[in-house]
């Protein structure tokens, strides 16, 4: 079948769908802070995600803590403003890249955000090897992705953050997240001003970043 044909039968509009795809990214400048965000909107985003976690087996160990206290919240954007200085820190006496000011900016408002989510995953593989690891984190991270794409489509922006895990444990404490849990990431969530007019970013050329078959193979293999 062509490839429009192949298209037009499909159950949904699948440019539409690599629309969202391919200009889903953090927002941050651009986050409406006095607007409230309903838990409705939120627990649908959170059904939609779930169905992109792939579990083992018929495990279901995925958690996502949901912060609206306003106190919580100040004390994670404190918390997260401490990870930032010392990241920041560690950047500039590297010599590497100075972190852009948008960073900056979203490390001196993240309080302000009405909604912090943090998706969450049972079990721990510090100290583990890459399997065990991947393994933790696979089961989290698609669910996160579909979770920013479902946000996005309801008009939230929220940004991939992972700062705040400098002081993972401090949070984990202020939210009685267990010991046997692992957080993966921190969407900061608000409503986005403006239209949704986000655009792709350049990217590498894909042949830089595909591997035929081995690593040192950067050519496709010939149609059959
Ligand atoms: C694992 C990981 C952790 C990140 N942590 C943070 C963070 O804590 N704060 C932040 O502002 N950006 C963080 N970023 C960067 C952004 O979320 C994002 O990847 C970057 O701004 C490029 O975004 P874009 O391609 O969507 O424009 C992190 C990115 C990754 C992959």
């Amino acid at each position: 079948m062509e490839t429009s044909e192949r298209a037009k039968a499909l159950p949904y509009d699948r440019d539409s769908v690599d629309h969202v795809l391919t200009t889903t990214r953090s927002v941050r400048r651009r986050l409406d802070f006095d607007r409230p965000v309903a838990p409705e909107v939120i627990e649908e985003c959170v059904e939609i995600a779930i169905q992109a976690a792939p579990g083992g087996g018929e495990a279901r160990p995925w958690h996502f803590v949901v912060v609206t206290d306003a106190a919580r919240r100040a004390a994670i954007g404190e918390l997260y403003r401490a990870g930032f200085r010392r990241f920041a820190g560690q950047a500039e006496e590297g010599g590497g890249r100075p972190m852009r000011p948008v960073i900056a900016h979203l490390a001196e408002n993240l309080h302000r955000c009405p909604v912090l989510i943090i998706p969450c995953i049972e079990g721990r593989a510090e100290g583990e090897g890459q399997g065990a690891q991947a393994g933790l984190y696979g089961q989290i991270l698609p669910a996160a992705w579909s979770l920013m794409l479902a946000l996005r489509t309801r008009g939230l922006g929220t940004a991939w953050t992972a700062i705040h895990l400098q002081h993972a444990e401090e949070v984990a404490a202020l939210l009685d997240i267990p010991d046997t849990v692992s957080q993966a990431t921190l969407f900061p969530v608000a409503y986005f001003t403006g239209e949704d007019n986000f655009r792709r970013v350049e990217r590498p050329p894909v042949g830089e970043v595909i591997h035929w078959d081995r690593w040192q193979s950067r050519r496709p293999p010939t149609s059959p």
